[in-house]
C-alpha cells in the first residue's frame, strides 16, 4: 500500500515506521521543513513538509507524491486553541479530501469527545457531545472521515519515551486527585502507550476497517488508585486531594471509555496498562526520570537505598552484605536476580544472547527494584555503560564507587568462571586496566562517594559506605 502520513509527531512517526517495516510505502508529511529534514536525514521512508491547513501547501504535497491509497491525519494542534483546530483538523481534513479523493481516509481523533463525567463506560455508540469548542472542532473533523467511509480512531491520553505527564507531575511534587461529587476517588484514567497507539492504526489501516474506533487500554483505574500505586514505586507520599482543574485542555471528564470494538477486530495493547508499561518498555521510566533531572526544578527523589558501582571484583557484593547487615538492609545483587530469573549463568546468558541480552536483562532488572527502600543493592560492573540505566541508579538510592587497582581486581576475579569479559582472548590484567579506562569517567559521573578499597578491609569500606549515605539522607530529610 502507499500510505500517507500528514503528521509525523509522537505516534505519526511510530506508526509510519512500522508501516515501513510492514514493507508498505510510506509517505510522512511534516508541518515544517525542519522537521521534514530532520526526518529525511534518519529515516528510510521519505519525508515532505505541508502545512495541512494551507490548501494550497497540500494541493503542493499532491503533485509530489501522487495518488496514495490512504492518508492518515496524524497532525496535531500543537498546543493551540479553537482557532488552530480549526485550521489543522476541519480545514486540513477537507483539503486533505479534495486533494487526494481516490485515498481512504484515515483521521486520529481523540477520547475527549465524550464529555461524561458520571464515571459511566463508554464506547462508539456512547453520547460524544463535547462541551468545549476544541472537541466539537474534533467531531466535525471526525464527521468528514465518517461521511466518506473512513475510519476515525480516538486516542486515549497518549504517553510512551519523554511523555508521561502522571509519572513527571508525581516526581515534581504536582500531583493531586481530583475530587469532586461525581467522582470521590478522582477522575477514572484513560490512556494508550504511544506504540500501541501506532499500532492500532496500522491495524485498522491495513485491515481497512472503518467507523469509530476507540483506542484505550484495558486498565480501569481512578486517579487514586493509579497514584497509591505509583507513588510507592518511587518512595513518594501519596498526592493529596485537589479540585478538578476546570482549564484542562482535554475538559474534565470522568468516564471509562471502552476499547471492546477495537479488541473484537484483533488488536490488543502489548501495555494492558500504564503498570505494565513502566515495568516492560526499557525507555519510559528512565526517560521521565531524566527530564526531570535535566529540567533540574526539584532535586531528584532519591530512594532510600545504597547503590554499589565498580568494576569486577571490587567488592560490591561483599562489602554490599556487610553494609546491608550494619544497617539491617535487606542485601540485593543485580547479577544474582538476572541468574535467578534466567535460570542459567551469566556465561551461559552471554553466550545464547550476547552481552546485548544481558544488558536487557540487566535494564529489566534495574526497573523492579523501584519501589525498594532499606536495601543495598550491589550491580554488575558494566551497569553503568548503559545510558538508560543511568536515571534509574540515581533514583535508587546513595551510589557509591568501590575503586581498587587492576592487580586486586585481577587476584579477586581469577577464581571466578562466570565473568565471560574476563574469559576473552585479552589477559585478564590487560582487559581490566582497558575496563578501568573506558569507565572510570562514568562511574566518576555518577558516584555521590568514592572509596579506595585497596588500603581498607571490607568492614572499613562498607562503614564509609553506609555513614555517608546516613550522612546524605539527613540531609535531604
Ligand atoms: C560485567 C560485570 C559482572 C557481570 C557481567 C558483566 C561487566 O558483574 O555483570 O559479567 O561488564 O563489568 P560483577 O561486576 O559483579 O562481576
Amino acid at each position: 500500500m502507499k500510505i500517507l502520513i500528514i503528521g509525523c509527531g509522537f505516534v505519526g512517526e511510530r506508526a509510519a515506521d512500522l508501516f515501513h517495516a510492514a514493507g508498505h510505502k510510506v509517505i510522512g508529511a511534516t508541518h515544517s521543513s525542519q522537521s521534514s529534514e530532520r526526518l529525511a536525514d534518519i529515516k528510510s521512508w521519505q519525508a515532505l513538509d505541508c502545512d495541512v491547513s494551507c490548501a494550497d501547501s497540500v494541493k503542493a504535497l499532491r503533485t509530489q507524491t501522487g495518488p496514495v491509497d490512504v492518508f492518515i491525519h496524524c497532525a496535531s494542534s500543537s498546543k493551540g486553541g479553537a482557532e488552530m483546530y480549526q485550521a489543522v483538523y476541519v480545514d486540513g481534513m477537507t483539503h486533505l479530501c479534495s486533494a487526494y479523493p481516490e485515498a481512504r481516509m484515515f483521521y486520529t481523533s481523540s477520547t475527549s469527545v465524550y464529555p461524561q463525567t458520571d464515571g459511566s463506560l463508554v464506547d462508539e455508540k456512547s453520547t460524544a457531545e463535547p462541551g468545549k469548542d476544541t472537541g466539537r472542532l474534533l467531531r466535525r473533523a471526525e464527521d468528514i472521515a465518517l461521511a466518506h467511509n473512513g475510519c476515525v480512531a480516538r486516542l486515549a491520553g497518549i504517553y510512551g519515551t519523554e511523555r508521561s505527564f502522571l509519572l513527571k507531575n508525581l516526581l515534581e511534587g504536582k500531583s493531586g486527585i481530583e475530587i469532586n461529587e461525581d467522582a470521590a476517588e478522582g477522575r477514572l484514567l484513560n490512556q494508550i502507550h504511544a506504540d500501541d497507539a501506532a499500532a492500532a492504526i496500522v491495524h485498522l489501516v491495513t485491515h481497512q476497517l472503518s467507523g469509530i474506533f476507540n483506542v484505550v487500554d484495558d486498565a480501569d483505574m481512578t486517579q487514586r488508585a493509579c497514584l497509591e500505586k505509583l507513588a510507592p514505586l518511587f518512595n513518594l507520599p501519596v498526592p493529596g486531594i485537589k479540585p478538578p482543574d476546570s482549564a484542562r485542555k482535554r475538559g474534565w471528564t470522568h468516564k471509562r471509555v471502552s476499547n471492546a470494538k477495537l479488541r473484537t477486530t484483533g488488536w490488543a495493547p502489548r501495555y494492558t496498562d500504564y503498570f505494565t508499561a513502566l515495568r516492560d518498555d526499557p525507555q519510559l521510566v528512565s526517560s521521565i526520570l531524566k527530564l526531570v533531572i535535566d529540567a533540574g526544578e526539584k532535586p531528584l527523589h532519591r530512594a532510600e537505598n545504597i547503590v554499589l558501582i565498580g568494576l569486577m571484583g571490587s567488592g560490591k557484593s561483599t562489602v554490599g552484605r556487610i553494609a546491608a547487615h550494619m544497617l539491617n538492609f535487606q542485601f540485593v545483587d543485580t547479577d544474582h536476580m538476572i541468574v535467578d530469573q534466567a535460570g542459567c549463568s551469566i556465561a551461559d546468558i552471554f553466550s545464547k544472547e550476547g552481552e546485548a541480552g544481558f544488558r536487557l536483562r540487566e535494564s529489566a532488572v534495574l526497573r523492579q527494584l523501584l519501589g525498594k527502600k532499606h536495601t543495598v543493592i550491589a550491580t554488575g560492573g558494566g551497569i553503568i555503560t548503559q545510558p538508560v540505566n543511568l536515571p534509574l541508579l540515581q533514583h535508587l538510592g546513595f551510589i557509591t564507587w568501590l575503586e581498587a587497582s587492576t592487580e586486586l581486581l585481577e587476584r579477586r576475579t581469577a577464581s571466578n568462571n562466570d565473568r565471560p569479559l574476563l574469559r576473552g582472548e585479552e589477559p585478564p590484567l590487560v582487559k581490566l586496566h582497558r575496563l578501568i579506562v573506558e569507565r572510570s569517567s562514568l562511574y566518576k559521573a555518577l558516584a555521590d562517594l568514592r572509596i579506595m578499597t585497596d588500603e581498607l578491609s571490607q568492614e572499613e569500606s562498607a562503614y564509609g559506605a553506609t555513614e555517608s549515605a546516613r550522612i546524605f539522607f539527613a540531609k535531604r530529610k
